[in-house]
């Protein structure tokens, strides 16, 4: 449900009138919505359609043209330790010598100073979130001496130990294997249950409505949010991808 209403409080994100632009034409235009908290929310859209850049505006990455983002209805957002972010693959060049553990214990800066070291205790939470996306055996290797999919989920370790209270990730699912799809799908589930707000940018039109609670469906400006049988409709995702996708005749089988 599109709410365009002022800030809605019990809203874990809020957008109002959300405007971004790098050139001359948008990125994002007049986006209001709000993002109600304990929702596996999926942002679906074609390439180019604004999904990163949404993403970086909650981050408070990009500077708004116009409009507010407000996080549990604060309107200065301190985004350090409250917004874990996994990034787009492909975004970051991990070529440190730094290791698997170092990178997931990285998560847990954001809840120390800059003069304190990290403590045991975040050594294990950084542990347990290795375990979690599978790569414990990966931990002393050097992060730049793993494939791309091994890499996507140390930085889905390094998120998950930062224990935020909303999650954002950028394409989690690009480019790994099933298995993996399915074990990160379990730890996203696992921490929208724990009350968590968990955003996730998806290409995959045809698991869209299987994997999310909530569909927020982009292309410059918001097409639709809410539950997936309501923003997968066949119309709506004709008009915003132009094209026809196979899933498109899929989605009109199972309507008709
Ligand atoms: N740093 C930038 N400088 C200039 N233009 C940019 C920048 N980042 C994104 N854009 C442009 O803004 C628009 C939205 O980009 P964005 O990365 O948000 O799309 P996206 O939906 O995430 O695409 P994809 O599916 O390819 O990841 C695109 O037209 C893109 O070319
Ligand atoms: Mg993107």
């Amino acid at each position: 449900m599109i709410k365009t209403s002022d800030s809605d409080n019990s809203s874990a994100i809020s957008v109002r009138h959300l405007t971004v632009s790098y050139g001359p034409v948008p990125a994002l235009l007049d986006i209001s919505v709000d993002i109600e908290p304990g929702q596996l929310v999926g942002v679906i859209g074609p390439n180019g359609s604004g999904k990163s850049t949404f993403i970086k505006s909650i981050l408070g990455f990009v500077k708004p043209d116009h409009g507010t983002v407000q996080l549990f209805g604060e309107k200065d957002i301190n985004t350090a330790g409250r917004i874990a972010y996994v990034p787009q693959r492909g975004s970051v060049d991990w070529d440190y010598p730094i290791t698997v553990r170092e990178v997931a214990a990285m998560g847990r800066y954001s809840k120390r100073r800059w003069w304190q070291n990290l403590r045991r205790k975040d050594y294990q939470m950084a542990d347990e979130a290795l375990e979690k996306v599978r790569m414990s055996d990966f931990a002393k290797r050097q992060i730049g001496q793993l494939s791309g999919g091994q890499q996507q989920r140390v930085f889905m370790a390094r998120a998950l130990a930062q224990d935020a209270e909303v999650l954002l990730l950028d394409e989690p699912f690009a480019g790994v294997d099933a298995a993996t799809e399915r074990a990160i799908l379990n730890v996203l589930t696992e921490t929208r249950d724990q009350g968590k707000t968990v955003v996730v940018v998806h290409h995959d039109l045809a698991t869209a409505a299987e994997y999310f609670d909530r569909l927020l469906l982009l292309k410059q400006r918001l097409f639709a949010y809410g539950p997936p049988e309501r923003v997968l409709d066949p119309k709506l995702l004709c008009d915003v991808y132009e094209g026809n996708l196979k899933v498109f005749a899929d989605l009109a089988d199972t309507k008709s």
